[in-house]
């Protein structure tokens, strides 16, 4: 019950290397460790995948949308990079495991950004949105799925 999957989406695999002054020196090894660390404090286990591949994302909310459904986790806090303002696909996957409760994280303040990183098409099905906070952003999602858990939110059919 207290699985949590951080999913990556595509170019995230080049944190530390990618365009640093947006997103920081941070590589996506040191993020993922830090979710694993900070969620072990939270009593979570977080396990981690990232893919530059929209349909391996839609087949992993997939997968975790049948273990939330089984009672095993509860939730997922997902990064989908320039998918977010692209896919349908990933809007239709994340309705289609609900009602698990899945938080958008983006490091940059994508609002503050060009036009065209505006529109989200997770923003809608997402539980919530956290944006701009960089690496912190994760953490902070990770606090809103173990919060919602405890109040009993998100986790009934
Ligand atoms: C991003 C923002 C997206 O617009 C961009 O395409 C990314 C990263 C972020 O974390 O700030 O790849 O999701």
């Amino acid at each position: 019950m207290t699985r949590v999957l951080v999913l990556n989406g595509p170019n995230l695999n080049l944190l530390g290397t990618r365009e640093p002054g947006v997103y920081g020196a941070d590589t996506l090894a040191d993020l993922e460790a830090r979710c694993r660390e900070y969620g072990a404090r939270l009593g979570l286990t977080v396990e981690t995948v990232q893919s530059n591949h929209e349909g391996v994302l839609i087949d992993h909310l997939h997968a975790w949308g049948a273990l939330h459904r089984a009672g095993q986790a509860i939730g997922v806090v997902f990064n989908p990079g320039a998918y977010t303002h692209t896919s349908i696909a990933l809007h239709d996957a994340i309705k289609g495991v609900a009602p698990m409760p899945v938080i958008e994280v983006h490091l940059s303040n994508v609002h503050a950004r060009e036009a065209f990183r505006h529109h989200s098409w997770v923003a809608p099905v997402a539980a919530g949105s956290i944006i701009g906070f960089g690496p912190e952003g994760y953490l902070l999602a990770l606090d809103a799925l173990a919060r919602r858990a405890a109040a009993g939110l998100g986790t009934k059919p």
